[in-house]
């Protein structure tokens, strides 16, 4: 059974020194302490520590093999999407990462498929990196965060890259980051437990409200986290919209159940009730497995999860690849 995980991150081994480059502090390096392993740095505070599985190719292979895992969707660690640094530096930043990620698509096609990373604070800026996504490096879409510094995804200054999408095909694919309310989260993996969540609903709520969805209906838009809080409060959203239009729908008069299907969530819920749930409301056309991998708050065993519910061979199958091959407008012929 064809098997693609279209929630992997992935990074390259060495970067420039992006601080000493760009004459200012905030980006992330990597410091290979001992073999396999790499501390991931934001200037000299600790971030996360990394194994070799998150830029060695062979190891990821490896790994995916084990778990019956045919092909990995790649997409860069949100951390480096660097929206907050000046558009140039950012730019050139994500020309680096896109030429990477291609790169290691290219040398095994058939078991990587890259999203490459935009430089969104500069709409126009994102547009001409998308463009040599789409084209030149042969990219099947591109990772967003769930929002822009003090943009929303439904921000009008946002909507041309949308369009350009659209225009271009490219699979969206949605990632919580720099989440919402880190001052009230210091302990307990606040921000990961309870911020992901809300982030993603954020911006599934804003593409939905600010009409993103409405106005471009052929765009292709996958979410992280099996759309975080979003489908357990779908019924209080609409609600909202039902007796607050005047808050609600001031940009998009649509109910926002109307857009159930017509969007892309990932697996990754850890807890076969919500799996079922999701597939209900979206359909399974609409479910792809994703993992996160390879960090810990993933799916540790990928694909265990769908295959451990009491699907049909079919219905295992649509999660497993069908629903991401209609995300990425591939056909399963590209991986055999
Ligand atoms: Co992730």
């Amino acid at each position: 059974m064809l098997t693609i995980d279209i929630h992997t991150h992935i990074m390259p081994e060495t970067m420039p020194n992006w601080a000493a480059k760009f004459g200012y502090g905030g980006f992330i390096s990597l410091q290979h302490h001992k073999p396999c392993c790499a501390r991931m740095m934001v200037d000299d505070k600790f971030f996360r520590e990394v194994e070799s599985n998150c830029w060695d190719a062979e190891v990821r292979m490896k790994e995916c093999d084990h778990h019956g895992v045919h092909v990995q969707v790649l997409s860069t660690i949100p951390v480096l999407f660097s929206y907050w640094a000046k558009p140039n530096d950012a730019l050139e930043l994500s020309r680096f990462l896109n030429d990477h990620i291609a790169d290691v698509a290219r040398r095994n096609p058939k078991r990587f498929v890259s999203l490459g990373t935009v430089p969104l604070q500069d709409p126009q800026l994102a547009i001409r990196e998308l463009e040599r996504c789409m084209g030149e490096l042969g990219l099947a879409g591109v990772q967003i965060g769930s929002h822009v510094n003090d943009w929303n995804l439904s921000d009008p200054a946002l909507f041309p890259f949308f369009e350009a999408a659209e225009r271009l095909g490219a699979a969206i694919f949605v990632h919580p980051w720099e989440m919402m309310g880190q001052d009230k989260m210091a302990k307990y993996w606040l921000p990961w437990l309870v911020g992901m969540p809300a982030e993603t609903s954020l911006a599934i709520c804003s593409m939905i409200f600010g009409g993103v969805l409405e106005r471009l209906p052929k765009l292709r838009v996958a979410f992280a986290h099996g759309g975080g809080s979003f489908p357990a409060t779908i019924g209080r959203i609409e609600h909202g919209f039902d007796v607050r239009p005047d808050l609600v729908a001031v940009d998009n008069k649509v109910n926002p159940r109307e857009y159930l299907g017509k969007f892309w969530l990932d697996s990754l819920v850890h807890d076969p009730l919500m799996l079922e749930y999701i597939v209900k409301l979206v359909g399974e056309n609409k479910v792809c497995l994703g993992t996160d991998y390879p960090f810990p708050l993933g799916e540790l065993e990928p694909g265990q999860l769908i295959r451990s519910m009491p699907y049909s061979d079919a219905t295992k199958e649509t999660l497993l690849s069908g629903a991401a091959l209609q995300w990425l407008n591939m056909e399963a012929t590209m991986f055999r």
